[in-house]
């Protein structure tokens, strides 16, 4: 039987749905995965009849974010690839349709980054948003260092960026990291409500309107992603991350 794909897509009624299916590792996102992601973005970016993008997550879970074996391959691949992951967001950079996030469960590291690059922002009461890339000898990437501060102000973002800690639903909505919190149950209903309400609207009016939105800072934000991307690269290969993404494969060995 052919294995289930990792990314599922379907479009209906103006809205392209697309939802990271790999529930059994928290959908945690490997090269593939991100690769898929990106092409599935630009298509539907391309599709005029769609109107609205809707990001979930299967089964109890958005994300726990880059996939740690994947992290560890890349760093002892002889030859340098580029980071899938940062090529993803910059698909979700350059996408002129709004994009909704739903979010349910964990959302870590590039699953809480990656928000930042979405228009609109729907969490499920069980949401957790955490980015604990200093903890994992990391530094922020996707631009967070730039968006983070941006979006939930410098002290929200040293809690989370510095510190690691934990976001629940409720503290996301208070620093506007979120739009608004729902049940678990009512969760892609409601994302997907306000992602027909979007295309059902005039079409060029609303990309305009997302373009023009983002102009101040997209330059900036682009710039930031560069930077942060040679930084990330030799973090990765550190002692403190190798040791720390060693703890996480060998636990319970
Ligand atoms: N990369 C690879 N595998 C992951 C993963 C990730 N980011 N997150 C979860 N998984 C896998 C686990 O290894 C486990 O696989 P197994 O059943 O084959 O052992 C499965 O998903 C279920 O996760 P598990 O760890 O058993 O669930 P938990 O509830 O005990 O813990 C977390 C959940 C999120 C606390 C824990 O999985 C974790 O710390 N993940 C890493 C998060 C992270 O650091 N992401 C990178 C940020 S830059």
């Amino acid at each position: 039987m052919a294995e289930p794909s990792l990314i599922l897509a379907s479009t209906e009624q103006g809205v392209s749905h697309l939802q990271l299916n790999r529930p059994d590792k928290k959908n945690a996102l490997t090269e593939a995965m991100y690769n898929e992601l990106s092409a599935k973005v630009r298509e539907a970016d391309r599709d005029e009849t769609v109107g609205a993008i809707v990001l979930s997550g299967a089964g109890d879970c958005f994300t726990t974010g880059n996939d740690i074996l994947d992290f560890r391959e890349r760093v002892q691949d002889p030859a340098p690839r580029p980071s899938a992951g940062l090529d993803f967001i910059e698909q979700l950079m350059n996408c002129e349709t709004p994009v909704i996030a739903a979010v349910k469960g964990l959302a870590i590291g590039i699953g809480t980054t990656l928000l930042m690059h979405c228009d609109f922002v729907v969490a499920a009461r069980s949401a957790i948003f955490r980015t604990p890339f200093v903890d994992l000898g990391l530094c922020p990437e996707a631009a967070s260092s730039f968006l983070m501060p941006l979006m939930v102000g410098y002290r929200k973002a040293s809690e989370l960026l510095l510190l690691g800690e934990a976001l629940d639903a409720d503290t996301a909505l208070r620093c506007d990291l979120v739009n608004r919190v729902v049940e678990d149950e009512a969760l892609e209903a409601t994302a997907l409500e306000m992602a027909r309400s979007l295309a059902a609207k005039p079409r060029e009016s609303v990309l305009l309107s997302k373009a023009l939105m983002r102009r101040a800072w997209a330059a900036r934000v682009k710039d930031t992603l560069e930077f942060e991307r040679d930084h990330f690269g030799e973090r990765l290969k550190s002692e403190d991350c190798q040791t720390a993404l060693a703890r996480f494969l060998e636990r319970g060995k």
